[in-house]
């Protein structure tokens, strides 16, 4: 009897979750702790739901606190100087202890970031989650363009921080991004200066990027990520919310007896009932405290132990030093990016004398086309109420294949330009092998 007591007891302390006693005690919890002030009071069941937002978002976070948390390690490690940045980082992946674990985990964490951030903006777009519903002060376009700008900073701090090993994938991958940012009509050239301190990627251009990326960008990313959530707030929690007061039949709700229902103009011989489609907080809601702590706890703790595991299985390279006189063949982008290299290819086509820069149009005019496209996409969506929220609502079913059928073809070009393309950018299957290539100096 004793051993199942202690057996008990054991199990209870293994598994142990923070049970309040009533709701009191589950929004002090929130008042009293700092970290949990993120969190409201109550959260509707639809909020919680996994397949409503597979918690996307909060993964996207996850990602970028292990990304501060290693980056910060390696900050002590790491020379941003030319001379000593290659064998700086060498010495962490083979001399300092674990420090391989930690440089992987890095990389991991920042490709997973990029690929996460994008799936969660597909989420929302899918849900009609830019769009308002019915709670007042609602603004949820403004909620996506500020995703918008999270996108770009992301996909900016994963290019800055591909630099910093100065090895020759590093070098090479940072000639070609910043050489299509180059090729802009008139502020081309000026901005490909202003990004390497010069004409040349060197020490300016390495310091450039170490700060950019160990302090201002993440800095925005805070800012933009507590505006985000502070958005979501105000704009009525997620917008599954304003799906399930819609799916909630209007209610005659009797009349409170400490309240003065004259201004309704009641008559003589007749009761007053409001009718009502507010969430029923009693039904629909629950305390955040466990249940929305719990569920982000549990994400923040998977996603901890994929980025690990993932980093055993694929270690960071580290291939030779930068060498501004050997370029590679063929010389990738990096992987996020390649989509737009393989369109400056498409599109760079040779008439007669004249040449289409398939640069500009690939790296510069159809990137901020879509951009302007994402940002005024909202403000153009007149699907009804009924489409807020909701996966797939046939009301904007048109606009969701749109939507389908560019992030297809980014992908689908992503890939052709990852695995398939060899040296001068040639088309070759996997199955096909690459010629083997003269070293050009
Ligand atoms: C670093 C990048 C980002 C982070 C950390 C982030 C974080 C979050 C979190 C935690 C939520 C709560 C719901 C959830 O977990 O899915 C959320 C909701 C939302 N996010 Fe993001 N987000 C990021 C980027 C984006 C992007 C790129 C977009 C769109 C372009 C976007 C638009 C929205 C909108 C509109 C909501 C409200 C969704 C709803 O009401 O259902 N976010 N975000």
């Amino acid at each position: 009897m004793q051993l199942v007591e202690l057996t008990k007891k054991a199990y209870e302390k293994l598994i142990w979750t923070w049970k309040p006693g009533s709701e009191k005690e589950s929004g002090d919890a929130i008042v009293k702790n700092l970290l949990l002030h993120w969190f409201p009071n109550k959260v509707t069941k639809g909020s919680l739901s996994w397949s409503y937002s597979f918690y996307l978002g909060t993964i996207s976070f996850v990602l970028f606190m292990i990304l501060v948390g290693t980056g910060l390690v390696l900050m002590f490690l790491y020379v941003p100087s030319v001379e000593r940045a290659y064998s700086s980082v060498k010495d962490i992946e083979y001399v300092v202890s674990f420090g391989w674990l930690l440089r992987a985990m890095h990389r991991i964490a920042a490709h997973l970031m990029v690929a996460i951030v994008f799936l969660h903006m597909v989420r929302v777009f899918l849900t009609g989650a830019y769009k308002n519903g019915g709670a007042v002060g609602s603004n949820r376009p403004l909620n996506w363009i500020i995703g918008l700008s999270l996108l770009v900073v992301t996909l900016l701090l994963s290019f800055t921080g591909y630099l910093l090993p100065w090895d020759q994938l590093a070098y090479w991958a940072i000639t070609v991004g910043t050489n299509i940012a180059g090729s802009a009509p008139l502020v081309g050239e000026s901005i490909r200066n202003f990004l390497l301190g010069g004409t040349t990627i060197d020490q300016n251009a390495l310091i450039r990027f170490y700060v950019l990326h160990v302090f201002f960008l993440p800095l925005i990313v805070v800012f933009l990520f507590s505006w985000h959530m502070w958005r979501v707030r105000k704009d009525g929690g997620l917008a599954v919310v304003d799906r399930e007061a819609l799916n909630q039949k209007p209610e005659s709700i009797a009349p409170v007896k400490s309240k003065t229902y004259s201004l309704l103009g009641i008559t003589n011989g007749t009761t007053v009932h409001v009718q009502n489609r507010m969430i029923d907080e009693e039904r629909n809601s629950v305390p955040s405290t466990p249940h929305l702590v719990r569920r982000v706890w549990l994400v923040t703790l998977i996603t901890f132990l994929v980025v690990v595991a993932l980093s055993f299985v694929f270690r960071a390279p580290l291939e030779a030093p930068a060498n501004p006189s050997v370029t590679p063949n063929p010389a990738k982008a990096p992987w996020y990016f390649l989509w737009l290299q393989e369109i400056v290819t498409i599109t760079t086509i040779q008439i007669g004398s004249f040449t289409v820069n398939g640069a500009f149009i690939g790296g510069i005019l159809l990137p901020g086309l879509l951009m302007v496209l994402a940002i005024w996409w909202p403000y153009r969506d007149r699907s009804g109420i009924e489409s807020v929220g909701v996966w797939f609502a046939p009301e904007r079913r048109r606009q969701n294949w749109v939507f389908i059928g560019i992030c297809l073809l980014i992908i689908l070009f992503t890939i052709i330009g990852t695995f398939l393309r060899g040296p001068y950018w040639k088309f070759y299957w996997p199955w096909e092998t690459w010629p083997t290539m003269p070293v050009k100096f």
